[in-house]
């Protein structure tokens, strides 16, 4: 089997490769070389990744000629605001980085999200390399473009689509993730499953132990099909206007139950994800759309991975159904009192369901959270 993978995201003008391997940090120097307009590379890192690897990055790149300066932001969603932006952007500018200079975003997606909006902006716009370091930057953030801050009214409510010049995902960092963030992210490798690839559901359904445990090439072939499956939609719909749309199985739920955990560790992205994702299908079920085994199929796959699949896991802290519903009315892809889901009709089987009726969604809320 292959110990290294290069997926192309085609976008006119502005394709670029995603490599995927074990090991490739070492390999960064010449990897990235060529991107450069001068040996000389400013690395975007939060605490938790500079603490575990980031001397290795610096003497790759040094190995290759290319100096390194590198700028450490706290770890956590909290650091995805207009404060920690302004106060990067002016780092940025005092470490010299000039209009044909790049940076390097080292981190997971919060460090993406936020060095990508930066280098968005800066001097109307930088170019940005994405080192991605958790099991959901190297399956999803990464790669597509959306870089963003959150403000006190939702997530990612300001940002730019701004394509990186090159993604290396190293799957040897995952081996330093906490397993916890490992199984959040594992929520949306599954999510490529379920949204449109039932083989691929079927093979995380058999290696699903293998990927948990650490094997490299189960966690390099998971890797590169996700990558392969968002390089596909993200260049067939860069802006989301359709397709692209279908990434957020699992969010209009998933994004009302992280507000409602007030975007805390009780709840991480992917957990609230995996929860979204149980209830997009049981929503599917009972619509009429999808079979009710199917649902229940998902249910248990999460379960497996130790993910939470209902919403009754955090039921404390929801307000009833009636403070789901209006949180999720506040969710962008809320228009006009209707909402917009992605439904399922099978597992790999999603669409865009336009027009779902609040009461439909109120009868079902009120049952995900009442019943046994
Ligand atoms: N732009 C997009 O398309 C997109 C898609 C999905 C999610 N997101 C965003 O991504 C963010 C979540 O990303 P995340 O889950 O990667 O969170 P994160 O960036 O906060 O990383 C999770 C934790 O793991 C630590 N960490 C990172 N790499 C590590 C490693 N190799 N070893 C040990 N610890 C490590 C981090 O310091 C952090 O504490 C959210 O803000 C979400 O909105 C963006
Ligand atoms: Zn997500």
């Amino acid at each position: 089997m292959n110990k290294q993978h290069t997926v192309r995201v085609e976008l006119a003008g502005r394709g670029y490769d995603i490599q995927i391997g074990a090991g490739l940090l070492a390999q960064a120097g010449s990897l990235l070389g060529s991107f450069l307009s001068r040996p000389r590379l400013v690395i975007v890192t939060d605490e938790n990744v500079a603490r575990l690897h980031l001397s290795a990055l610096a003497s790759s790149l040094r190995q290759s000629g290319i100096d390194s300066e590198s700028i450490v932001i706290p770890a956590g969603e909290q650091s995805k605001s207009f404060e920690h932006l302004a106060n990067l952007c002016d780092r940025l500018l005092a470490a010299g980085v000039e209009r044909n200079d790049s940076i390097a975003a080292f981190g997971g997606g919060v460090i993406g999200d936020l060095a990508g909006f930066a280098a968005a902006v800066l001097r109307r716009g930088v170019a940005f390399v994405q080192l991605p370091t958790t099991l959901l930057a190297q399956v999803d953030s990464s790669v597509g473009g959306k870089t963003g801050i959150n403000t006190p009214l939702g997530k990612n409510l300001i940002g730019a689509f701004h394509q990186p010049v090159s993604v290396l995902a190293d799957i040897s960092l995952l081996n330093t993730l906490p397993e916890r963030e490992f199984r959040a992210g594992y929520a949306e490798v599954a999510k490529y499953g379920l949204l449109g690839d039932s083989d691929f559901f079927d093979w995380l359904d058999a290696n699903l132990d293998a990927l948990m445990l650490g094997d490299a090439a189960a966690r390099l072939y998971a890797v590169k099909t996700c990558c392969e499956a968002k390089a596909r939609i993200v260049a067939a719909d860069e802006t989301e206007r359709g397709e692209r749309a279908l990434l957020n199985l699992g969010h209009t739920f998933g994004h009302a139950l992280e507000a409602a955990a007030g975007y805390s560790s009780n709840l991480l992205h992917g957990e609230a994800v995996a929860i979204g994702m149980g209830m997009a299908f049981r929503f599917s079920a009972r619509l009429g759309l999808c079979a009710e085994a199917e649902a229940a199929r998902v249910a248990n796959h999460l379960e497996r991975a130790a993910l939470p699949a209902s919403p009754k896991r955090i039921a404390s802290k929801l307000r009833g159904a009636a403070g789901l519903m209006k949180l999720m009315r506040q969710d962008k892809k809320a228009q006009a009192g209707r909402l917009t889901f992605i439904l399922a009709r099978s597992i790999g089987g999603a669409f865009i369901a336009k027009d779902v009726e609040e009461k439909a969604v109120m009868n079902f809320l009120e049952q995900e959270l009442s019943s046994p």
